[in-house]
């Protein structure tokens, strides 16, 4: 079953349930904050802190960072694009007891070609049920051949960070965002300190381990993963986080991020998706 709310302030979301889980999608940015298994706890954090109004960013679930990942050349444009807090249409393709299927669209508009000149046609199909299910498409509908850098920005909601540790990492190397320098990754990761990496060549199943589940992401038309933890002082001077937000939320994001940036000539499309189960 899916309803479409509205919040007094206007913001609207989908809000799905069937009968392996429930989830909730804003329009905006065509961003699921919120996914849970009947039998489990949320699957995705969502900071306390975040204010769901309209063209305000969502602190936590899954943004759209597109058609760039990081922060631009140009510091006059947002970090990690503009797809995340424009309103996407929404066409429900499944809508089933054991499985809900909705794809999002956004169009080139006069406000879209203020950020980024190019003519594209960008959606994004989400499936609910026992897994969670993303696929962003971007076609090149221009006469120009285009760039893109994405991601699909997962918070994952964890019992606390310094007990979770991620496997499917070991042996890749990462450029540290922190030091700007690179390594390669030896074992699995754990976390005790601010985290913001972006690993490259990966084509296998991440697993993080939480004490109480394991979490399996695979990702497709993707060799780039971002892990990411803002620890004490950046969790307390970002917006919408709280000071201790870090202790409950890691970000594995399936990404087309540096290297693994997408170029898509006229006609051309590229589908980056993820499964997480
Ligand atoms: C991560 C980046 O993907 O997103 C971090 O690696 C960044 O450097 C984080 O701080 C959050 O970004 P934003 O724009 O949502 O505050």
């Amino acid at each position: 079953m899916i309803t479409l709310r509205t919040l007094d302030n206007g913001f609207t979301y989908l809000d799905i349930r069937n009968d392996h889980a429930c989830a909730k999608i804003a329009l905006q940015g065509a961003h699921i904050f919120h996914y849970q298994r009947h039998d489990e706890s949320p699957l995705l954090w969502l900071s306390d802190a975040s204010i769901l109004q309209p063209g305000t960013a969502i602190r936590g679930g899954i943004p759209i960072c597109w058609p760039w990942f990081g922060m631009p050349d140009d510091p006059a444009l947002p970090q990690h694009g503009f797809a995340r807090v424009l309103p996407w249409d929404y066409e429900i393709v499944t809508d089933h007891n054991d499985v809900t299927v909705i794809v999002f669209r956004l169009q080139p508009s006069t406000q879209t070609k203020t950020f980024w000149p190019y003519r594209f046609e960008l959606s994004l199909q989400i499936t609910v049920n026992d897994q969670l299910g993303l696929k962003l498409t971007t076609a090149n509908t221009d006469v120009e051949i285009m760039t893109i850098s994405s991601a699909l920005h997962t918070y994952f909601a964890i019992t606390d960070i310094h007990s979770v540790k991620v496997l499917g990492l070991e042996g890749k190397p990462y450029w540290d965002a922190l030091s700007d320098t690179n390594h390669i990754q030896a074992g699995g990761i754990m976390f005790s300190a601010e985290t913001d990496r972006v690993y490259q060549h990966v084509d296998n199943t991440i697993k993080l381990l939480d004490p109480k589940r394991t979490i399996s992401i695979d990702n497709n038309g993707s060799s780039s993963v971002v892990v990411w933890n803002p620890w004490i002082e950046k969790s307390t001077r970002m917006s919408a986080m709280m000071p201790d937000s870090y202790l409950s939320m890691l970000c594995i994001e399936t990404a087309n991020a540096r290297e693994d940036s997408i170029t898509l000539s006229p006609g051309q499309s590229h589908t980056l998706g993820t499964r997480i189960h």
